[in-house]
């Protein structure tokens, strides 16, 4: 066997062949099953994006009727799930939350084996639905309210806006949050979706693969850091504050939140839709004085890092985003992996097709035979 060099972080190393998507960093594109991003932002749903992700094709207008039917129809959580939902601490963090009930899920429809297509297909409804009716329980039940049933009259992105603020909200937010979970759907093979794809090459039941996800999706150098762009943009306060900030940054050697990329060396081309849709949303309801500030910091980001290939990614605008959306900052993070499910979905699925196992080896760096040191003796 040839032994690869080492390379921290995996950085650069194929871990699979896979036809989800595609990502050129240098150029700033990002393509789905080929269709470039921008296409799908504008023209399709994120229903028909998960379809198209999971199964390879856009689905005929019968299948995505069907599909988006079967999802409406598993939207709802049981009982005893919302009853271990309300004994969780109010002061946990949502994801840990959101972590622990889609595990919680796999004690009602487990299934450890290599699936029938009817069962992939059932577990890909079944998480698709739930996944949003429980980050909306459990905003509303760590304040010790009752969660607001899915109303069936509403679509995907709407249903859920619904469950998590109590009212239907205005058409212009809820095509915003699709857009937003068809940009956060897939990304090639980052943490969160190798996590994903090592656990399912055991073949565990994929209520496991997405628990798995969602711990590793919770990383502040992951998906958390959309939640960090919004503290650092109070914490600078004012668009004087900007520079100074960001020197100030550039001295101590810290990571200035919402920038850089292990794959773009441009601009995200996700950062450029999402500053476009916080731009509609400012035009409709109003502007965020936090808005200013981070066009402030992306220019000065650009002028002082720009040479090492950093600049905005994903998470930069979709903080401001959800905030104009009335989404406490906390729940950022799980709208990611609601969207994100989607690709995770796609992977496991695919994993499935032609699966190994994944066992890396490593370079042992330890000691040979120690002498095993009695307690008594050891200082
Ligand atoms: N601010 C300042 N300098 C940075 C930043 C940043 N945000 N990101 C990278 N650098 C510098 C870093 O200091 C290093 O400089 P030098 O070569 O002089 O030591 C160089 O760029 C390479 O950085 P790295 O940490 O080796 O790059 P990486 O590919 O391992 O890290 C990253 C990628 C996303 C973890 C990193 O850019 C980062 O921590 N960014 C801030 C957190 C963030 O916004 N995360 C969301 C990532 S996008 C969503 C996702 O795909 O999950």
């Amino acid at each position: 066997m040839t032994v690869c060099e080492y390379k921290p972080g995996l950085e650069g190393i194929p871990a699979a062949q896979s036809s989800i998507s595609y990502v050129d960093g240098k150029q700033g594109i990002l393509e789905y099953r080929g269709i470039r991003i921008e296409e799908l932002a504008t023209k399709s749903t994120f229903l028909e994006t998960a379809y198209l992700l999971i199964w390879g094709e856009l689905p005929t207008k019968e299948e995505l009727k069907a599909f988006e039917t079967e999802i409406r129809y598993h939207r709802r959580i049981k009982y005893r799930i919302q009853d271990m939902m309300k004994c969780f601490p109010e002061t946990g963090h949502p994801m840990d939350a959101l972590q622990a009930s889609a595990a919680a899920l796999g004690l009602f429809y487990s299934k450890r084996a290599l699936p029938a297509p009817s069962y992939i297909r059932e577990a890909v409804v079944r998480l698709l639905a739930k996944i949003p009716t429980m980050v909306a329980a459990f905003k509303l039940m760590r304040k010790g309210n009752n969660p607001v049933k899915p109303n069936d009259n509403l679509d995907y992105s709407a249903n859920f806006l619904y469950m998590l603020t109590e009212q239907e909200p205005d058409p212009l937010e809820s095509h915003v949050f699709d857009v937003c979970l068809t940009l956060h759907a897939e990304h090639t093979i980052n943490a969160s979706t190798f996590s994903a794809m090592v656990t399912a090459s055991t073949l565990t039941d994929p209520y496991a693969v997405i628990a798995s996800a969602v711990g590793t999706l919770a990383g502040p150098l992951h998906g958390g850091a959309n939640e960090e762009v919004i503290s650092m943009l109070e914490e600078i306060g004012s668009v004087e504050n900007v520079r100074p900030y960001l020197e100030d940054c550039l001295l101590r050697k810290a990571k200035i939140m919402g920038f850089g990329h292990r794959v773009y060396k441009v601009k995200d081309p996700r950062a450029t839709i999402l500053q476009n849709l916080a731009e509609q949303l400012f035009d409709k309801f109003g502007s965020d004085k936090y808005y200013e500030i981070a066009l402030e910091l992306e220019q000065a980001v650009e002028e002082k890092l720009g040479y090492k290939g950093i600049y905005a990614n994903v998470d930069f605008y979709s903080g401001l985003v959800y905030r104009k959306l009335g989404i406490p900052t906390d729940l950022f993070t799980p709208i990611f992996a609601i969207a994100r499910v989607a690709g995770w979905l796609a992977h496991w699925n695919e994993q499935l097709g032609e699966n190994r196992i994944f066992r890396p080896t490593q370079i042992y760096t330890g000691d040979h035979n120690v002498a095993y040191v009695p307690i008594q003796e050891r200082t």
